[in-house]
């Protein structure tokens, strides 16, 4: 690509930024679109959070992702947020507006876009969700908004489950719920169960690791999605797999959040059918450790 006073600046605010993998994937999308714009890694310390926030502005920054640890803190300083950016509480998408910047989420609508890519449809389902923490929270509020039967919530602290699972009782009174400490999987009757796994066991270096390891557990699924993308294969994935269980993965919901953040940013601009396809191959051949 070639830059003038024209390009459209993007990017992303984190700390550490280093190993994001945004970066390559917007720029991807960018050129995949013909779009004139750049994206670069933004370093905040979060003590200058507020001072970036009015710099972006300042120097007609057109949107930036905002990732660990600033997605809670950036709203204060922010114009406004979207009503599922706020009702979860944290923010990953920045676009400008009069004035300031809009907050959005859409690592909520990532695992919405990648379970439709693999042609799960929510609507009705019994769904798991393993995990209370924020990403949990935005799961569980797509879940609910996308009309799942009900959620049961496994956590290793119950009082966490119980907090998230009345939060969303309360805003969704249709959607059933139940939170369970995470050793009491056997409690759940479910059959044909969605699982959407949260938790950060698993995860590089801990990669022996699965919140749950008994393969009964995994009869009572009928899908299995792990936000955890280093690595994006999982055990937990393996064992879903073992018992015969299809998955998503924690890449395929990274590049679908930015298929999101990328529409926020150009609207009516349409990236082909075999960008997301394309990011996939792009950041799998990117080194582990800098993911
Ligand atoms: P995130 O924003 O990535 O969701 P978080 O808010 O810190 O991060 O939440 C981490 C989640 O992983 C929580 O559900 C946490 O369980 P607790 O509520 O009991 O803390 C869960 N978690 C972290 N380490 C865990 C472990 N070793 N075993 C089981 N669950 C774990």
């Amino acid at each position: 690509m070639t830059y003038s006073g024209k390009t459209k600046v993007l990017g992303i605010i984190a700390c550490p930024v280093e190993h994001s993998l945004s970066p390559l994937i917007q720029n991807y999308f960018a050129g995949e679109a013909g779009v004139d714009s750049v994206y670069v890694p933004f370093r905040v310390e979060p003590e200058n959070l507020g001072d970036a926030v009015k710099g972006l502005y300042a120097l007609n920054v057109s949107g930036v992702n905002v990732t660990v640890p600033h997605k809670q803190a950036v709203i204060p300083y922010l114009a406004g947020t979207d009503d599922t950016a706020s009702a979860i509480g944290a923010v990953n998408t920045l676009v400008r507006v009069d004035g300031g910047y809009k907050g959005y989420n859409t690592d909520a609508e990532g695992l919405l876009i990648s379970l439709k890519e693999r042609g799960v449809d929510i609507a009705g389902k019994n769904c798991i969700l393993i995990g209370a923490g924020g990403a949990a929270r935005a799961a569980a509020f797509i879940l609910a908004r996308e009309g799942a039967a009900k959620i049961i919530c496994l956590n290793r602290t119950l009082s966490h489950a119980q907090k998230l699972m009345s939060d969303i009782s309360s805003r969704f009174p249709a959607v059933k719920t139940r939170a369970l400490p995470l050793d009491a999987w056997q409690d759940i009757t479910e059959r044909d169960c969605l699982a959407v796994q949260t938790t950060n066991v698993g995860m590089s270096p801990d990669v022996s690791s699965s919140p749950v390891e008994d393969e009964r557990f995994f009869e009572r699924l009928s899908f299995a999605m792990d936000i955890i993308y280093t690595p994006p294969q999982t055990r937990f994935l393996k064992l879903a797999e073992a018992a015969g269980v299809p998955t998503g993965n924690g890449l395929d919901m990274l590049i679908c959040q930015g298929m999101a953040a990328f529409s926020l940013w150009n609207p009516g601009v349409a990236l082909p059918k075999e960008a997301f396809d394309g990011a996939k191959e792009l950041v799998k051949n990117f080194p582990e450790e800098n993911a």
